[in-house]
C-alpha cells in the first residue's frame, strides 16, 4: 500500500519548499494498472466560469465527483495551471434540502488517496472523510459513497482531510447549500468564493508549504480570486434585498470582509442563523463562512465586497443593480429560523484549557494504540499523506505526529456521549488561528481580543494572547478532529483529535 512507500522514502527537515509529499507520485506500490489511470488529464484547458458559479441541485439519485487534474485557465496567467478538482472546474456548488439524504460517490482519479469531508455539517462519523480517522482512504482509482442527511441548513463546503495543503491547494473543494424554507426571504441568492491561488503565471503552482509561510501566518497566494475571478462584476436586482453568501475557500488568508455602497446585516456565520445585526465588517478567517443580508442600490447603482485587512482595501467583487426596485420602506431583515442545535449546560460542565502555541519539537508518544473506528475497524498506520511536514505548532503541547510514527497520537480529549463539551481555547502564539471541529457545531461564549456576539460556528478565530470560550453538547459519538485551519499550520502540527463515547 501507499503508506508502507511513503514511509521508507522519510523527509529531511531541509531549507524551504517542504516538498516531501510530491515525492508519492504514482508510486510503483500503486501498481501498473493505476499508473494508467494517473496519465489521464483532459486536454482542452478550461476556462474559469463567469462571475456566479454555476449551481447543481442534488437529487434523490448518486451524484459522482470524479477527482482528477484537469488545466484551468486563471485570469493574468498565460498557461493553464495543472488543477485538481471535483468536476469541470473547482469549486462546484451543490444545493440540497434539510433533512434530505444526498449521495455523494467520489469516484478517485489522482495519483494519491483522497477522502471528502464535509466542513462544518453535523454528519454521523463514518461519513465525516478523516483517512486513518473515520475512514480507510479512498486510493487511487477506488470509490466511496457518502450518504447523509445535513441536519442543519446553512453554507458549507467540502475539501479533502490529508495532503490537504496540496490538495485543496490545487483546488479540491466543492460548496455545499442546505437550503431550507428561508430561501422565500430573499430576492436574490448570491454566493462569493474567496479564494487566492499560489502561482507563478507561468502555468505552476508554487510550493503550498513553506518554512517561512508554516511557522508564519501561511504562504499567501498571489492571485486573489472571487468566484474564479478577479474582482468580478455580479449583476443584481435593484432595490432588493438579497442574501449574500461569502465563503473564505483559502488555505491561508484572513480577510477582514466589508461592504461599501450598500447597507447590510449579518444574518449567519457559518451556516449558522443569527439575531440579524448591522454589518460593518467582519474577520473571516480560512474556512469560515459569513451570510448578510444586503439592501442593493436603485437601478443603476453598484456597491462593492472589499478586503480591508491589506494596507490598501482589496476589492474582491462589484455587484451592480438592476432593474425595477423590488423593495421600499425600511430595511430591517427578518431573522433566519433559529438554529436547532442542543444548548450546552456551561453550569455544569468542566472547562478545558487549550494551549495553542509554536513548538518545534515534535511530540514523543509511547506506546501508541491503534486508533479504532466505530464500527470496529482498527486503523494501525498513519501515512506519510497524513502526517506532519515537521513540527512547528501544538494544540496543548501536543503535536500531531510527524512521518516516522506508526499510529495515530491519543485522543486529546473524551467525552461521553451528551457530556457538555467546554473549552477555552488560549492562542499563546503570534499569529491568529482559526480553529475548527468537527461533528458537532459550537456555541462562541467570548473572547478576549476580538470583539464578537455570542453566534453558533465550526470555525473560530484566535487571535494572538487571546482566550476564546466555546461550548457544545458531545452528542455526536466518534473520533472526530480538532485543528487550526490555516493548512499549513494544521499539516505542521496543530492538529488533535478528540472521542465522544
Ligand atoms: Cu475544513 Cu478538518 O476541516
Ligand atoms: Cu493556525
Amino acid at each position: 500500500m501507499a503508506s508502507k512507500a511513503a514511509t521508507e522514502m522519510g523527509m529531511k527537515a531541509g531549507p524551504a519548499p517542504i516538498s516531501r509529499r510530491s515525492l508519492l507520485g504514482c508510486s510503483a506500490a500503486m501498481g501498473a494498472v493505476l499508473l494508467a489511470r494517473c496519465e489521464s488529464i483532459s486536454e482542452t484547458p478550461l476556462q474559469s466560469g463567469p462571475s456566479r458559479l454555476p449551481e447543481t441541485f442534488f437529487g434523490a439519485g448518486e451524484t459522482v465527483l470524479t477527482a482528477l487534474e484537469r488545466p484551468l485557465r486563471l485570469a493574468g496567467q498565460t498557461r493553464p495551471i495543472p488543477a485538481w478538482t471535483y468536476g469541470e472546474t473547482p469549486f462546484p456548488v451543490f444545493r440540497t434540502r434539510v433533512g434530505e439524504t444526498m449521495r455523494v460517490r467520489l469516484n478517485n482519479q489522482l495519483r494519491e488517496h483522497t477522502t471528502i469531508h464535509w466542513h462544518g455539517i453535523r454528519v454521523p462519523n463514518a461519513m465525516d472523510g478523516v483517512p486513518y480517522v473515520t475512514q480507510n482512504p479512498v486510493l487511487p482509482g477506488e470509490d466511496f459513497l457518502y450518504e447523509f442527511a445535513p441536519p442543519d441548513p446553512g453554507l458549507f463546503f467540502f475539501h479533502p482531510h490529508c495532503n490537504t495543503a496540496e490538495q485543496f491547494g490545487r483546488g479540491l473543494a466543492g460548496i455545499l447549500i442546505v437550503d431550507d424554507e428561508s430561501a422565500v426571504q430573499f430576492d436574490d441568492d448570491v454566493f462569493c468564493a474567496l479564494r487566492d491561488w499560489r502561482v507563478d503565471g507561468q502555468g505552476n503552482f508554487l510550493p503550498f508549504i513553506t518554512n517561512e509561510g508554516a511557522g508564519r501566518a501561511g504562504s499567501f497566494g498571489d492571485l486573489r480570486t472571487t468566484n474564479l475571478q478577479i474582482a468580478p462584476e455580479i449583476e443584481v436586482p435593484a432595490g432588493a434585498d438579497i442574501r449574500l453568501r461569502i465563503a473564505n475557500l483559502d488555505p491561508t488568508r484572513n480577510g477582514e470582509i466589508g461592504i461599501a455602497g450598500a447597507e447590510g446585516f449579518v444574518i449567519a456565520i457559518d451556516g449558522n442563523a443569527v439575531t440579524p445585526f448591522p454589518f460593518t465588517s467582519w474577520r473571516l478567517g480560512p474556512a469560515m463562512r459569513l451570510e448578510l443580508c444586503v439592501r442593493t442600490p436603485p437601478d443603476g447603482g453598484a456597491f462593492t465586497l472589499f478586503d480591508y485587512f491589506s494596507a490598501e482595501p482589496v476589492t474582491l467583487a462589484a455587484f451592480n443593480a438592476r432593474g425595477a426596485a423590488r423593495r421600499n420602506g425600511e430595511f430591517s431583515p427578518a431573522a433566519l429560523p433559529p438554529v436547532n442545535i442542543p444548548e450546552p449546560d456551561i453550569a455544569n460542565a468542566t472547562l478545558h484549557e487549550m494551549e495553542l502555541s509554536a513548538s518545534p519539537v515534535a511530540t514523543q508518544y509511547a506506546g501508541l494504540a491503534p486508533i479504532v473506528l466505530p464500527d470496529g475497524r482498527v486503523i494501525n498506520l498513519l501515512d506519510s499523506l497524513c502526517t506532519s511536514a515537521e513540527t512547528l505548532w501544538a494544540v496543548d503541547g501536543q503535536t500531531w505526529p510527524e512521518q516516522g510514527h506508526e499510529n495515530a497520537p491519543p485522543p486529546i480529549l473524551r467525552f461521553a456521549l451528551g457530556e457538555t463539551a467546554y473549552i477555552e481555547f488560549f492562542n499563546s502564539s503570534r499569529f491568529p488561528h482559526p480553529m475548527h471541529l468537527h461533528g458537532h457545531s459550537f456555541k462562541v461564549l467570548s473572547a478576549s481580543e476580538l470583539p464578537r456576539p455570542v453566534h453558533w460556528a465550526d470555525t473560530v478565530l484566535v487571535m494572538p494572547n487571546e482566550r476564546v470560550r466555546i461550548a457544545f453538547v458531545a452528542d455526536n459519538p466518534g473520533n472526530w478532529m480538532l485543528h487550526c485551519h490555516i493548512i499549513e499550520h494544521q499539516e505542521t502540527g496543530m492538529m488533535a483529535w478528540f472521542q465522544v463515547a
